[in-house]
């Protein structure tokens, strides 16, 4: 069974002669392990296709299932609790707290979660902060680090609980080529380690170039599925 299914889904922002047909009838399978880059234009929907897989917006209409069940069947809190157990955002903006350092950045998802030991919660985070290379970097702030870095560290936080689906609305945007190399390896070395599903959309020939699985939306529909 696919780990997330979308069936017909279409979004329509806004109203009357207003309206802005984002999505018009997306079927999508996602398989777990899936390493899957979606590409297109700026205004094609990749951001609007992100946010509905990850809870964020809803559709218009269509289905958006998940291990076969669907989502609108679930309750405001079931779906919330979904969200958190499931899925992780890497935004973006990278919306570190500037004055938790970087260690405590990627520990706060778990703090959030009370479910680990103080010390349980230190060993999480300093082993993901290891393999995202900022191992001497643990102790200072955001403000003291480089972009690239900080890029890494939202990886790193988003990475910590172990999620089964990680989505990034082009991660590797405000990086050069040599920094965007190095966040997908990061993710390519999850993927294969942990087998964990990556949903990621971008305009960077270097990062459609590691995907796995590449989709083409234009103009709010699927114009190309392939496997490499
Ligand atoms: N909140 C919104 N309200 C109205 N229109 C929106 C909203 N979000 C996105 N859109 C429109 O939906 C279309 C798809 O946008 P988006 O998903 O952001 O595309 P992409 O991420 O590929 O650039 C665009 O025409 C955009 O202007
Ligand atoms: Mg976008």
């Amino acid at each position: 069974m696919s780990i997330l299914e979308l069936q017909n889904v279409i979004k329509i922002y806004g109203e009357k002669e207003q309206t802005v047909h984002a999505l018009r009838g997306i079927d999508l399978k996602i398989e777990k392990g899936d390493f899957l880059s979606i590409v297109g234009p700026s205004g094609s929907g990749k951001s609007t296709l992100l946010n509905i897989v990850g809870c964020l917006d809803t559709p218009t209409t269509g289905n958006v299932l998940y291990n076969g069940k669907s989502l609108a069947s679930l309750s405001e809190n079931q779906l919330s609790d979904y969200r958190k157990d499931n899925i992780a955002f890497i935004f973006q903006s990278y919306n570190l707290i500037p004055v938790l350092t970087v260690k405590e950045n990627v520990e706060l998802p778990l703090v959030i979660e009370k479910k680990f030991t103080k010390k349980e919660i230190s060993e999480k985070a300093m082993k993901i902060i290891e393999m995202v290379g900022l191992k001497d970097m643990a102790h200072r702030l955001p403000g003291e680090i480089s972009g690239g870095q900080e890029q890494r560290v939202a990886i790193a936080r988003a990475l910590v609980k172990n999620p089964l689906v990680v989505l990034a609305d082009e991660p590797t945007a405000n990086l050069d080529s040599k920094l965007s190399e190095e966040i997908i390896s990061i993710m390519q070395k999850m993927n294969k380690d942990n087998n964990t599903t990556f949903i990621f959309s971008t305009h960077d020939h270097l990062v459609e170039k590691h995907a796995k699985r590449k989709i083409i939306l234009k103009d709010g529909m699927i114009f190309s599925d392939e496997r490499f």
